[in-house]
Protein backbone atom coordinates (compact mmCIF):
# COMPACT_ATOMS: atom_id res chain seq x y z
CA UNK A 1 0.00 0.00 0.00
CA UNK A 2 1.63 3.44 -1.15
CA UNK A 3 0.31 6.53 -0.38
CA UNK A 4 -0.83 8.37 -3.11
CA UNK A 5 -1.13 12.43 -3.33
CA UNK A 6 -3.19 13.73 -6.75
CA UNK A 7 -3.12 17.36 -7.72
CA UNK A 8 -6.32 17.50 -9.78
CA UNK A 9 -10.40 17.69 -9.47
CA UNK A 10 -11.12 16.70 -12.87
CA UNK A 11 -12.31 13.41 -14.02
CA UNK A 12 -8.74 12.34 -14.57
CA UNK A 13 -7.96 12.77 -10.70
CA UNK A 14 -11.28 11.46 -9.78
CA UNK A 15 -10.97 8.45 -11.73
CA UNK A 16 -7.40 7.60 -10.79
CA UNK A 17 -8.25 8.48 -6.74
CA UNK A 18 -11.18 5.69 -7.57
CA UNK A 19 -8.29 3.42 -9.36
CA UNK A 20 -5.61 3.35 -6.55
CA UNK A 21 -8.42 2.61 -3.76
CA UNK A 22 -9.85 0.01 -5.37
CA UNK A 23 -6.44 -1.46 -5.75
CA UNK A 24 -5.74 -1.07 -1.80
CA UNK A 25 -3.69 2.72 -1.80
CA UNK A 26 -4.85 5.64 0.09
CA UNK A 27 -5.43 8.43 -1.66
CA UNK A 28 -5.19 12.35 -1.24
CA UNK A 29 -7.35 14.28 -4.13
CA UNK A 30 -5.77 18.00 -4.07
CA UNK A 31 -7.55 21.07 -5.16
CA UNK A 32 -7.87 25.17 -4.92
CA UNK A 33 -11.10 24.70 -4.40
CA UNK A 34 -12.59 22.14 -1.45
CA UNK A 35 -16.14 21.92 -3.10
CA UNK A 36 -14.59 20.33 -6.29
CA UNK A 37 -14.03 17.28 -4.36
CA UNK A 38 -16.04 16.97 -1.89
CA UNK A 39 -18.42 14.97 -3.68
CA UNK A 40 -15.64 12.58 -4.43
CA UNK A 41 -14.39 12.18 -0.57
CA UNK A 42 -17.56 11.29 0.38
CA UNK A 43 -18.18 8.49 -2.42
CA UNK A 44 -14.73 7.33 -2.27
CA UNK A 45 -14.30 5.90 1.47
CA UNK A 46 -12.01 5.50 3.78
CA UNK A 47 -9.22 5.76 2.16
CA UNK A 48 -9.81 8.72 0.70
CA UNK A 49 -8.68 12.39 1.67
CA UNK A 50 -9.10 15.63 0.42
CA UNK A 51 -6.97 19.00 0.72
CA UNK A 52 -4.94 21.27 -0.84
CA UNK A 53 -2.38 20.62 -3.84
CA UNK A 54 0.24 21.27 -1.43
CA UNK A 55 -1.17 18.86 1.03
CA UNK A 56 -1.64 16.31 -1.74
CA UNK A 57 1.81 16.86 -2.79
CA UNK A 58 3.24 16.40 0.69
CA UNK A 59 1.17 13.33 1.46
CA UNK A 60 1.99 11.09 -1.61
CA UNK A 61 4.90 8.60 -1.85
CA UNK A 62 3.63 8.85 -5.06
CA UNK A 63 1.71 12.34 -6.74
CA UNK A 64 -0.22 12.59 -9.81
CA UNK A 65 -0.37 15.74 -11.28
CA UNK A 66 -3.81 15.91 -13.29
CA UNK A 67 -4.28 19.78 -14.28
CA UNK A 68 -4.85 21.63 -17.51
CA UNK A 69 -1.67 21.48 -19.00
CA UNK A 70 -1.12 25.15 -19.54
CA UNK A 71 -1.58 25.84 -15.72
CA UNK A 72 0.88 22.91 -14.87
CA UNK A 73 3.87 24.82 -13.71
CA UNK A 74 2.20 27.36 -11.45
CA UNK A 75 0.24 24.65 -9.38
CA UNK A 76 3.51 23.17 -8.89
CA UNK A 77 5.10 26.30 -8.20
CA UNK A 78 2.09 26.70 -5.81
CA UNK A 79 2.40 22.61 -4.46
CA UNK A 80 5.51 23.43 -3.66
CA UNK A 81 8.28 22.36 -5.41
CA UNK A 82 9.79 20.70 -2.45
CA UNK A 83 6.95 18.62 -1.56
CA UNK A 84 7.69 16.70 -4.81
CA UNK A 85 10.81 16.54 -4.37
CA UNK A 86 13.25 13.19 -5.68
CA UNK A 87 9.49 11.79 -5.74
CA UNK A 88 8.13 9.97 -8.83
CA UNK A 89 5.42 12.38 -9.80
CA UNK A 90 3.23 10.94 -12.93
CA UNK A 91 2.13 13.38 -15.29
CA UNK A 92 -1.27 12.91 -17.18
CA UNK A 93 -1.00 16.03 -18.88
CA UNK A 94 -0.98 17.48 -22.19
CA UNK A 95 -0.04 20.54 -24.17
CA UNK A 96 -3.63 21.32 -25.36
CA UNK A 97 -3.56 24.94 -26.60
CA UNK A 98 -7.12 27.43 -25.68
CA UNK A 99 -7.73 27.31 -29.49
CA UNK A 100 -10.67 25.44 -31.09
CA UNK A 101 -9.41 21.97 -32.69
CA UNK A 102 -9.32 22.07 -36.19
CA UNK A 103 -10.82 19.31 -38.23
CA UNK A 104 -11.08 17.31 -34.67
CA UNK A 105 -7.47 17.77 -34.37
CA UNK A 106 -6.14 19.42 -31.03
CA UNK A 107 -4.25 22.39 -31.23
CA UNK A 108 -1.25 22.24 -28.65
CA UNK A 109 0.80 25.38 -27.22
CA UNK A 110 4.15 23.31 -27.52
CA UNK A 111 5.84 22.17 -31.06
CA UNK A 112 7.33 18.72 -32.49
CA UNK A 113 10.72 19.40 -30.94
CA UNK A 114 9.37 20.50 -27.26
CA UNK A 115 6.88 18.70 -24.78
CA UNK A 116 5.40 19.65 -21.63
CA UNK A 117 6.69 17.15 -19.78
CA UNK A 118 10.12 18.29 -20.93
CA UNK A 119 9.17 21.79 -19.89
CA UNK A 120 8.30 20.76 -16.23
CA UNK A 121 11.83 18.42 -15.93
CA UNK A 122 13.50 21.69 -16.36
CA UNK A 123 12.16 24.34 -14.22
CA UNK A 124 11.55 21.45 -11.53
CA UNK A 125 14.77 19.42 -11.93
CA UNK A 126 15.02 17.53 -8.55
CA UNK A 127 11.27 16.03 -9.51
CA UNK A 128 10.92 12.43 -11.18
CA UNK A 129 8.76 13.21 -13.67
CA UNK A 130 7.10 9.71 -15.89
CA UNK A 131 4.35 10.98 -18.59
CA UNK A 132 1.82 7.87 -18.66
CA UNK A 133 -2.27 7.84 -18.81
CA UNK A 134 -2.12 11.00 -21.48
CA UNK A 135 -3.37 9.23 -24.29
CA UNK A 136 -6.27 7.81 -22.69
CA UNK A 137 -9.61 8.49 -21.70
CA UNK A 138 -10.40 8.98 -18.40
CA UNK A 139 -13.07 6.01 -18.00
CA UNK A 140 -10.47 4.14 -19.82
CA UNK A 141 -7.28 4.21 -17.33
CA UNK A 142 -8.15 1.76 -14.85
CA UNK A 143 -8.71 -1.62 -15.87
CA UNK A 144 -10.40 -1.27 -18.87
CA UNK A 145 -12.31 -3.83 -20.84
CA UNK A 146 -10.51 -4.32 -24.03
CA UNK A 147 -10.45 -7.55 -26.32
CA UNK A 148 -6.51 -6.98 -25.92
CA UNK A 149 -4.61 -5.57 -23.14
CA UNK A 150 -3.61 -1.69 -24.56
CA UNK A 151 -0.72 -0.62 -24.42
CA UNK A 152 0.83 2.68 -22.14
CA UNK A 153 3.34 4.48 -23.42
CA UNK A 154 5.90 5.83 -20.98
CA UNK A 155 8.71 7.78 -20.43
CA UNK A 156 11.08 9.71 -18.13
CA UNK A 157 14.23 10.23 -17.05
CA UNK A 158 14.57 7.99 -13.68
CA UNK A 159 14.97 4.57 -13.50
CA UNK A 160 13.41 3.74 -10.41
CA UNK A 161 10.68 6.35 -11.19
CA UNK A 162 9.61 4.36 -14.42
CA UNK A 163 9.50 1.10 -12.47
CA UNK A 164 7.57 2.56 -9.98
CA UNK A 165 5.08 3.40 -12.40
CA UNK A 166 5.22 0.68 -14.61
CA UNK A 167 4.31 -1.66 -11.39
CA UNK A 168 0.88 0.71 -10.97
CA UNK A 169 0.56 0.38 -14.65
CA UNK A 170 0.57 -3.44 -14.07
CA UNK A 171 -1.98 -3.38 -11.93
CA UNK A 172 -4.27 -1.34 -13.68
CA UNK A 173 -4.14 -3.59 -16.62
CA UNK A 174 -1.99 -2.49 -19.18
CA UNK A 175 0.87 -3.41 -21.14
CA UNK A 176 3.98 -0.76 -20.69
CA UNK A 177 5.87 0.77 -23.05
CA UNK A 178 9.24 2.44 -22.00
CA UNK A 179 9.61 4.88 -24.54
CA UNK A 180 12.90 6.29 -22.44
CA UNK A 181 13.58 9.85 -21.70
CA UNK A 182 11.76 12.91 -20.79
CA UNK A 183 12.66 13.60 -24.51
CA UNK A 184 10.07 11.03 -25.91
CA UNK A 185 7.08 13.33 -24.78
CA UNK A 186 7.45 14.50 -27.79
CA UNK A 187 5.85 11.93 -29.80
CA UNK A 188 3.77 10.89 -26.73
CA UNK A 189 1.84 13.98 -25.88
CA UNK A 190 0.49 14.00 -29.33
CA UNK A 191 -0.94 10.70 -29.27
CA UNK A 192 -3.66 12.70 -27.59
CA UNK A 193 -4.43 14.43 -30.56
CA UNK A 194 -4.63 11.20 -32.23
CA UNK A 195 -6.59 9.43 -29.67
CA UNK A 196 -9.38 12.33 -29.81
CA UNK A 197 -10.17 12.42 -33.48
CA UNK A 198 -12.30 9.38 -33.97
CA UNK A 199 -14.24 10.88 -30.42
CA UNK A 200 -14.25 14.35 -32.38
CA UNK A 201 -15.26 13.27 -35.21
CA UNK A 202 -17.52 10.43 -34.77
CA UNK A 203 -18.32 10.63 -31.25
CA UNK A 204 -16.13 6.89 -30.61
CA UNK A 205 -14.11 7.31 -27.56
CA UNK A 206 -14.06 3.80 -26.62
CA UNK A 207 -10.82 2.88 -27.88
CA UNK A 208 -6.86 2.35 -26.92
CA UNK A 209 -3.65 2.20 -28.36
CA UNK A 210 -1.40 -1.35 -28.50
CA UNK A 211 2.17 -1.59 -29.62
CA UNK A 212 1.89 -4.58 -32.31
CA UNK A 213 4.75 -6.66 -32.78
CA UNK A 214 5.78 -9.79 -34.86
N1 LIG B 1 -10.14 14.21 -19.55
C1 LIG B 1 -9.50 13.13 -19.99
O1 LIG B 1 -10.13 12.09 -20.31
C2 LIG B 1 -8.01 13.14 -20.10
C3 LIG B 1 -7.35 12.00 -20.58
C4 LIG B 1 -5.94 11.99 -20.60
C5 LIG B 1 -5.23 13.10 -20.17
N2 LIG B 1 -5.91 14.21 -19.75
C6 LIG B 1 -5.12 15.36 -19.26
O2 LIG B 1 -5.16 15.30 -17.84
C7 LIG B 1 -5.19 16.62 -17.29
C8 LIG B 1 -6.43 16.75 -16.39
O3 LIG B 1 -7.59 16.62 -17.19
P1 LIG B 1 -9.07 16.76 -16.59
O4 LIG B 1 -9.97 16.64 -17.77
O5 LIG B 1 -9.22 15.84 -15.45
O6 LIG B 1 -9.10 18.20 -15.96
P2 LIG B 1 -8.96 19.67 -16.58
O7 LIG B 1 -10.31 20.26 -16.71
O8 LIG B 1 -8.07 19.66 -17.78
O9 LIG B 1 -8.16 20.39 -15.41
C9 LIG B 1 -8.76 20.57 -14.15
C10 LIG B 1 -7.69 20.87 -13.15
O10 LIG B 1 -6.80 21.89 -13.62
C11 LIG B 1 -6.58 22.81 -12.58
N3 LIG B 1 -6.51 24.15 -13.18
C12 LIG B 1 -7.16 24.60 -14.25
N4 LIG B 1 -6.83 25.88 -14.52
C13 LIG B 1 -5.95 26.24 -13.59
C14 LIG B 1 -5.24 27.43 -13.34
N5 LIG B 1 -5.35 28.50 -14.12
N6 LIG B 1 -4.42 27.46 -12.29
C15 LIG B 1 -4.30 26.39 -11.50
N7 LIG B 1 -4.96 25.21 -11.69
C16 LIG B 1 -5.76 25.14 -12.74
C17 LIG B 1 -7.79 22.74 -11.67
O11 LIG B 1 -7.33 23.00 -10.37
P3 LIG B 1 -8.33 23.31 -9.15
O12 LIG B 1 -8.93 22.01 -8.75
O13 LIG B 1 -7.41 23.83 -8.10
O14 LIG B 1 -9.31 24.30 -9.66
C18 LIG B 1 -8.26 21.32 -11.84
O15 LIG B 1 -7.72 20.49 -10.86
C19 LIG B 1 -5.17 17.58 -18.48
O16 LIG B 1 -3.87 18.05 -18.69
C20 LIG B 1 -5.66 16.72 -19.65
O17 LIG B 1 -5.12 17.15 -20.89
C21 LIG B 1 -7.26 14.26 -19.70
Amino acid sequence: MKKIGIIGSGIVAKTLGDGFIKHGHEVMLGSRTASKIQPWKEHAGDKAHIGTPAEAAKFGDIVVLAVKGSAAAEVIEEAGPQNMRIKTVIDTTNPIADAAPENGVLKFFTNNDESLMERLQTQFPEIHFVKAFNSIGAPLMVNPSMKEKPSMFICGNNENAKKEVTDILDTFGWEIEDMGKDTAARAIEPLCMLWCIPGMLNGQWSHAFKLMRK
